[in-house]
């Protein structure tokens, strides 16, 4: 049975891989806050997903390993994969996650599922992703994947979290996109940011349910109000979030689709963040 170490640093203690689980190197680490890092991990050969899925990952520190649901950030199409994630001091999982090094081993169940995935969603114009915090890591992933530009003509991601510093991996992401060799040209003029905080004092700032009831979100970026007809929507954060903006949209008359049954909006549960 194959075995590693649970940290490098820690290179005694070692625990066997359970089965249907691939271990593989941390590339790198990159910390944006005290609340929130992202890092990159070696890719299987075998290892397919479709944008906006999820898929379980643990630590080899323990017999049985704790594994929690992670949206994968990066594009179908990247060698490697990337994870954003929280980190909550006495988590199961993150308390140890989040002191992960280049050369770490990081486990990942074989298989990856969700339902913030494109064939979830019947044919648009519009797709609005909403997100909270590290909610807006499968939209990292959904925004470079070219079968989104093919099904819609405009993208609006919405990421709203406490502080200014919390929204640089969106800010980044965006600001990356017309760079890219391979989906910079797609994208052009089709994808806007809306980026919000609710506690640190910035020039728009707001809950995006408010900011959708109130009108704002509209009028700041000049668009036509949220429509069933034209619009798709897929929501990922906080389990607040996610019920709030459920009850809006369903008021709005969007239906909740899923894999079996494609509708208007999806939500991702099984995300914590
Ligand atoms: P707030 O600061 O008003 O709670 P967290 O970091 O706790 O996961 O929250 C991420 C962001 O999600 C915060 O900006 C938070 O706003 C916002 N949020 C929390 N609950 C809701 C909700 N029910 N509807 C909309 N936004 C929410």
């Amino acid at each position: 049975m194959q075995q590693v170490s649970a940290l490098r640093k820690d290179p005694g203690v070692v625990f066997p891989i359970p089965a249907n689980v691939h271990a593989e190197t941390v590339v790198s680490v990159r910390h944006y806050t005290d609340r929130l890092f992202s890092f990159r991990i070696t890719r299987p050969q075998s290892f397919r997903f479709r944008s906006g899925e999820f898929v379980m990952i643990g630590l080899p520190n323990a017999e049985k390993p704790v594994f929690r649901a992670y949206s994968i950030a990066s594009p179908s199409w990247d060698e490697e994969i990337e994870f954003f994630s929280i980190k909550v001091p006495d988590g199961p999982l993150t308390s140890e996650l989040q002191k992960i090094v280049p050369g770490d081993t990081v486990l990942m169940r074989q298989k990856s599922t969700g339902t913030l995935v494109n064939d979830a969603l019947t044919p648009g114009k519009r797709l609005f992703m909403i997100s909270t915090g590290t909610g807006i890591a499968p939209f990292a992933s959904l925004v470079r994947a070219p079968e989104t530009f093919e099904k819609f003509e405009q993208i609006v991601i919405t990421h709203t979290c406490r502080d200014h510093a919390e929204l640089a991996y969106g800010v980044e992401l965006a600001e990356g996109l017309a760079a890219d060799p391979l989906i910079g040209e797609m994208t052009e003029g089709r994808v806007t940011l809306y980026s919000t905080t609710t506690r640190e004092i910035t020039p728009r700032m707001g809950r995006i349910t408010r900011l959708i009831e109130s009108g704002r979100f509209y009028e700041d970026l000049a668009i036509a109000p949220l429509d069933p007809e034209t619009d798709r929507i897929m929501i990922c954060g906080s389990m607040h979030m996610l019920n709030d903006v459920k009850e809006l949209v369903e008021k709005l008359g969007f239906e909740e689709g899923s894999n079996s049954k494609p509708s208007s909006f999806v939500v991702e549960r099984a995300f914590v963040g």
